[in-house]
């Protein structure tokens, strides 16, 4: 069997604001191996997009740990660390953070250049990227001038540009009517099979339920497992 992609072991998270400490998420065990897209389903505020902080590596746990490929993040150098970020892990963000004074195909080129890709070259690999989730006429449009739909799917080809074995999307479909998240789930789903990926997807909207492998339940801070 293969080693899974992501696991995390015992992971709390813990905010401390206003001297007053807050429950991100409580001692979370959790396995995705490759191929599989898993729901991780919750009401707001219940620790969703903590949980995909955590295992994006972009906070560090408040106690348990979090490993990629069997390399747990906590025993990575910085360097290692932001190499395993770009190369190994996308990122849909709630608010796309897409640069909007970049066009469609420049946003998906710099994320090939950060991974050690030449401009040419990461150029070329994003207009292929771009068109193969069916967006290949937006290539030369500012981010800032796409619909919101658009937006998602510029911000999928950036997040899978590099072919992670983990992609992560907090929310992807919110922004949408439900034919276009339709069209979203679909083509993560199909990202993970194509790939051998783990994909984890956040969501309220429980119509995403039949296209998971899994889903987790979330609320206040804990998970509940349901297949
Ligand atoms: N940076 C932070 N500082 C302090 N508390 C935080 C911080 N980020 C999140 N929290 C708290 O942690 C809990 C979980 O928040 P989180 O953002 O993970 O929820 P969520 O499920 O993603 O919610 P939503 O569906 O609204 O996006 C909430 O109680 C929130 O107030
Ligand atoms: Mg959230």
């Amino acid at each position: 069997m293969n080693a899974p992609v992501v696991e995390l072991k015992h992971t709390w998270k813990t905010y401390q604001a206003a001297g007053r400490g807050t429950v991100g998420v409580m001692d979370v065990e959790l396995t995705v191996e490759g191929g599989k897209l898993v729901l991780l389903l919750g009401p707001s505020g219940s620790g969703k997009t903590t949980l995909l902080t955590l295992m994006a590596g972009l906070v560090a746990p408040s106690s348990g740990t979090v490993a990629i490929g069997g390399r747990r993040l906590d025993r990575l150098s910085p360097v290692e660390l932001q190499r395993l970020r770009a190369r190994d892990i996308g990122v849909v963000f709630q608010a796309f953070n897409l640069i909007d004074a970049l066009t469609a195909l420049e946003n998906v080129a710099l994320v090939l250049q950060f991974a050690g890709n030449g401009r040419r070259e990461a150029r070329a690999a994003a207009g292929t990227v771009l068109a193969g989730i069916g967006i290949g006429n937006l290539g030369a449009q500012l981010t800032s001038q796409l619909s919101q739909g658009e937006k998602q799917r510029v911000a999928i080809a950036r997040a899978i540009a590099n072919r992670p074995v983990l992609l992560l999307a907090d929310e992807p479909t919110a922004s949408l009517d439900s034919g276009h998240g339709l069209e979203i789930i679909e083509i993560l789903r199909r990202y993970a099979r194509d790939s051998q990926a783990a994909v984890v997807v956040s969501t309220h909207d429980p119509r995403l339920a039949d296209f998971a492998d899994q889903i987790l339940h979330i609320s206040d801070g804990k998970m509940k497992k349901r297949d």
